[in-house]
């Protein structure tokens, strides 16, 4: 498995495994990866003949007082992963590889963008959208890879391959859960362990409003409510959102009849953390 820095090293291999009739998978990620992000990857290595994994930190994703310097990394331990899980390459540019210091193009998006995360995270996805089609026209992937765990980010990044013709398949990819159903993250480093028996109540907050869909509640407020109310019984918890909205518009929904995503960011801590579910199961 090669590491490659530069995008000048990176377009030459790909364009020889095109040569040879190779079809090509990429999981973009901001390293530090865990079962989630390997689970792409082993996934990725199922349906493409080589996996370029992006292992990039992108900058211009965080807003100012976010924690892009603290983010976690590591670089020896991603490889090894990567390596074992089957990818063919790691591509780790460093920021200056990526933008120039007076790069002023943006890809940005008028709706989808604008609720959940974006509420607190204004130019969230911006940088996401930025980022992705930038690895998109240096890798030119068949295939890319995104966990369902940024269930905001797979939608748009959906929406932005449509409108714009990437000609790419996006695959989304469940989450991956630990055995107390905490889903995964590489946010999750950064909890002590007061916070990290505390943040299971995402998890159980949005099960609790999954039975009550299951068990046959079409409101979504009422659904919303009842999870609030869960998230409130954890005194280290501030709720930062939590959202009932079409899985494809990702409009708030009151009248569930089609797939909906619920989805919550919670504060544990000075952590902000994510999770959701869908639920398409109609009878
Ligand atoms: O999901 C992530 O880790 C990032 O948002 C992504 C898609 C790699 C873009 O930097």
């Amino acid at each position: 498995m090669q590491i490659v820095k530069t995008i000048q090293e990176l377009r030459p291999i790909i364009q020889g495994w095109r040569k040879e009739g190779l079809s090509v998978g990429l999981v973009p990620t901001m390293g530090y990866l865990h079962d989630g992000h390997k689970s792409l990857i082993v996934k990725a290595v199922g349906e493409n003949d080589r996996v370029v994994v992006s292992d990039f930190v992108n900058p211009t994703q965080f807003g100012v007082n976010e924690d892009l310097s603290t983010y976690p990394r590591d670089l020896e331990r991603d490889a090894a992963v990567c390596k074992e899980a089957g990818a063919a390459l790691v591509f780790h540019p460093e920021p200056e590889e990526m933008y120039f210091p007076d790069s002023c193009t943006f890809v940005d998006m008028d709706s989808l963008t604008k609720g959940l995360c974006g509420k607190a995270r204004p130019t969230h996805f911006r940088g996401v959208c930025t980022v992705v089609s930038k690895l998109f026209h240096i890798v030119a992937p068949d295939r890319a890879y995104f966990g369902q765990k940024d269930a905001q980010q797979l939608a748009v990044i959906r929406r932005m391959v449509r409108d714009l013709d990437f000609g790419i398949t996006i695959v989304g990819c469940p989450i991956v859960r630990e055995a107390d159903g905490l889903a995964m993250s590489s946010r999750n480093a950064y909890l002590n362990e007061e916070e990290r028996k505390a943040a299971i109540i995402l998890h159980e907050s949005l099960a609790l409003g999954e039975k009550m869909l299951e068990d046959g509640e079409r409101d979504g407020a009422k659904i919303r409510e009842a999870i609030l109310g869960s998230l409130d019984r954890e005194p280290l918890a501030k709720v930062d959102y939590v959202e009932v909205v079409d899985a494809e518009t990702l409009e708030p929904v009151e009248d569930i009849h089609r797939p909906i995503l619920a989805a919550l960011a919670v504060y544990i801590g000075k952590t902000r953390l994510i999770d959701n579910f869908t639920f398409d199961a109609f009878k």
